[in-house]
């Protein structure tokens, strides 16, 4: 996991222009490099935009993309909407809490897998749906969420873990959120 840098920091506001008018650009930016948004760099920010802290605070705390604790390497966001819930997302989620022994909401104690459970994607017919580092994947089971966790976080170059099967064709179906011009095949 990257530490702060200042001088990082400062780079990502000049490449977006020091302006008070670019603030939720650098803070995504400055999201992108560390997984979160640090406090210092959130100060740093504040400082070199002439933004009053609480003001760029609000904004941090408002959106949902930003988040204010260290993130995973991964991010592995189980649906748990109602659609999906019916069709297993609940068993999904536990599965995955305990394959890398943590509860949702958390990461885990390496640092490489943040798990969340989110509402509704908007893409029901899918369900259940996982979403593992913004590629959403639909119709899953418990076995093959694990193994997807389990590929995006295995070291290059090791030994591919067991092929998922393929999944069912699915519609092009928007999901709110993440990049969804269609669900790629599992495996
Ligand atoms: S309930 Fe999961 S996509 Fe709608």
């Amino acid at each position: 996991m990257n530490t702060m840098n200042s001088q990082r920091v400062n780079e990502i506001i000049a490449a977006n222009g020091a302006d008070r008018m670019n603030s939720l650009a650098i803070l995504e930016d400055v999201q992108r490099e560390y997984n979160f948004l640090p406090r210092a760099a959130i100060e740093q920010v504040a400082k070199e935009l002439h933004m009053p802290l609480g003001h760029v605070y609000q904004l941090a705390t408002f959106f949902k993309a930003f988040s204010l604790s260290p993130k995973g390497e991964h991010q592995c966001k189980v649906c748990l909407g109602t659609a999906c819930h019916v069709k297993g997302g609940a068993l999904i989620l536990e599965t995955l809490e305990k394959e890398l022994k943590i509860k949702v909401g958390s990461t885990t104690v390496d640092g490489k897998v943040s798990l969340e459970g989110v509402r509704c994607l908007g893409a029901c017919a899918l369900a259940p749906i996982v979403v593992v580092d913004n590629q959403p994947h639909g119709q899953m089971t418990a076995d093959a969420a694990v193994r997807m966790v389990k590929e995006a976080t295995a070291p290059k170059g090791a030994a591919a873990p067991a092929p998922v099967p393929a999944p069912k064709p699915a519609a092009k179906v928007p999901v709110r959120g993440v990049d969804l011009s269609a669900v790629p095949p599992r495996g």
